[in-house]
């Protein structure tokens, strides 16, 4: 039997963290003569769908890109009923994942939101802090390159300070300053809507995860995709720079 068709038991497991770029909103809707944002409303139907998957396959993390860095670029309506849509989806949602046990966090640059938003943000981190269940992390306002340029900045602070020399530094010293620190990497990273790209999404913890792209649009992915995108990941072999055969012999 060739070596790559035997799987190991890291093979089987299900991802710890799956990480997603919601794309395809706006294509979902023109193909159905329907405004942009009906598309990005049914993508938080989309989002309870996926949420609920998780949570039924005992996934630890689940982290959504809703809103990158550059996204403050498109029609300023068009950004004014995404804020709209955050700020109603979490008056309606929050109960609901504080029920199923799930823990919220919202991470990205939050300053740049209104204070409605900020504030609604808060209390519902607060309210599911305690939850021990899937930790669902909403990328917004976030951007790799931002959250990398951020870490370095505070490492470059406490050298002023005279912390650490500079022969200290070391990637955990950039680490822990990581918006995402704390949070183990994505083992899958999908990307829907069919561009094949990860747009300045998690660019340090991306480095070693397993990439699921489908032609679907965020709409459209369902517990079938779903299970297609982990069904493809119990498939790879992930080797972490070393061997197929030590990979194999572990
Ligand atoms: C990308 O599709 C989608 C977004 C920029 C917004 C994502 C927002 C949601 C799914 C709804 C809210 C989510 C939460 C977590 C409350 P696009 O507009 O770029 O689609 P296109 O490429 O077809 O134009």
């Amino acid at each position: 039997m060739p070596l790559k068709s035997k799987k190991n038991a890291s093979m089987l497991a299900v991802p710890q963290h799956v990480a997603i770029i919601m794309d395809g909103n706006g294509r979902w809707a023109k193909k159905r003569f329907l405004p942009r944002i009906a598309g990005h409303r049914a993508g938080v139907s989309a989002v309870r769908k996926v949420v609920e998957a998780c949570a039924t396959r005992n996934i630890s993390v689940l982290t959504l890109f809703a809103f990158s860095s550059e996204n403050w670029r498109r029609p300023k309506a068009e950004v004014g009923l995404l804020m709209d849509l955050f700020i109603s989806a979490l008056e309606k949602e929050t109960r609901v994942l504080h029920k199923n046990n799930v823990q919220l966090h919202v991470i990205g640059d939050l300053s740049a939101f209104s204070d409605k938003l900020q504030k609604k943000i808060t209390e519902a981190e607060d309210l599911t802090s305690k939850n021990t269940g899937l930790t669902l992390n909403i990328a917004a306002n976030y951007g790799g390159r931002w959250d990398i340029t951020q870490a370095v900045r505070k490492v470059a602070q406490e050298i002023n300070r005279g912390v650490y020399t500079v022969e200290k530094v070391c990637e955990k010293a950039i680490e822990q300053h990581l918006a995402f620190h704390g949070i183990p990497d994505p083992d899958l990273f999908i990307r829907t809507g069919g561009e094949q790209r990860i747009s300045n999404f998690m660019l340090w913890q991306l480095a070693y995860s397993e990439f699921y792209f489908t032609e679907l649009n965020w709409p459209d992915f369902d517990d079938v995709a779903f299970t297609r995108a982990i069904d493809s990941f119990q498939n790879r072999e992930r080797r972490f720079g070393q061997t197929s055969e030590q990979v194999q012999s572990a």
